[in-house]
């Protein structure tokens, strides 16, 4: 019985790390490659609302309001380790008080067998696009799509594609006061 457990013990350790090792190397196989593709951006409307944010406070805050394209092909992103891309439209602008605002649009989730064509034509977007301020009007904003790779095995990289796209929202407030 000894020497059973131990030859059992033996093999399923033996079976372990060679599996650890073949997964290692897989992911080695896909770990430093580049996972970017060229992408398509453009807006369409682009206003600027002054609107009470209720959930912070009663003061008037800023609120982009736009409408988006979006024409990529991620097809060639899948591989073996690709299990699937969360992809999401970024809008990034400086304002006065913060060096760096980023906020997310848009998002999608794209299953490996799904199609990798990413299309869309005078979209609003998914989430609203408050400043924190009143610090959009005049503001040049870029807008990018982003990629995190969910993979098999191995880490979670996140991806730009290639082609932003920069618009100004206008000096003046739309009228209206919902988006
Ligand atoms: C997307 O890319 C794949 C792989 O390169 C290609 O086979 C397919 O035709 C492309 N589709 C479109 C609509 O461009």
């Amino acid at each position: 019985m000894y020497s059973l457990w131990t030859r059992l013990h033996a093999i399923f350790a033996f079976t372990l790390s060679s599996l650890t090792a073949m997964t290692f190397l897989f992911f080695l196989s896909t770990a430093f490659h580049q996972y970017t593709t060229d992408v398509k951006l453009g807006t369409g409307k682009v206003v600027v609302k002054s609107v009470p944010d209720y959930t912070v406070s009663r003061d008037e805050l800023d609120l982009g309001v736009i409408t988006f394209d979006i024409d990529a092909n991620l097809t060639d992103l899948f591989n073996w380790n690709v299990k699937e891309l969360f992809v999401y439209l970024a809008a990034e602008y400086q304002t006065k008080d913060n060096q760096i605002n980023q906020v997310v649009l848009w998002d999608k989730i794209i299953q490996r067998g799904q199609s990798g064509i990413v299309s869309a034509k005078n979209v609003h977007s998914k989430y609203y696009f408050w400043d924190d301020g009143r610090g959009l009007r005049q503001t040049p904003v870029k807008l990018s799509l982003n990629w995190n790779v969910i993979p098999n095995a191995g880490l979670l990289p996140n991806f730009a594609g290639q082609g932003e796209h920069t618009f100004i929202f206008p000096a003046e407030y739309a009228k209206g006061a919902r988006a």
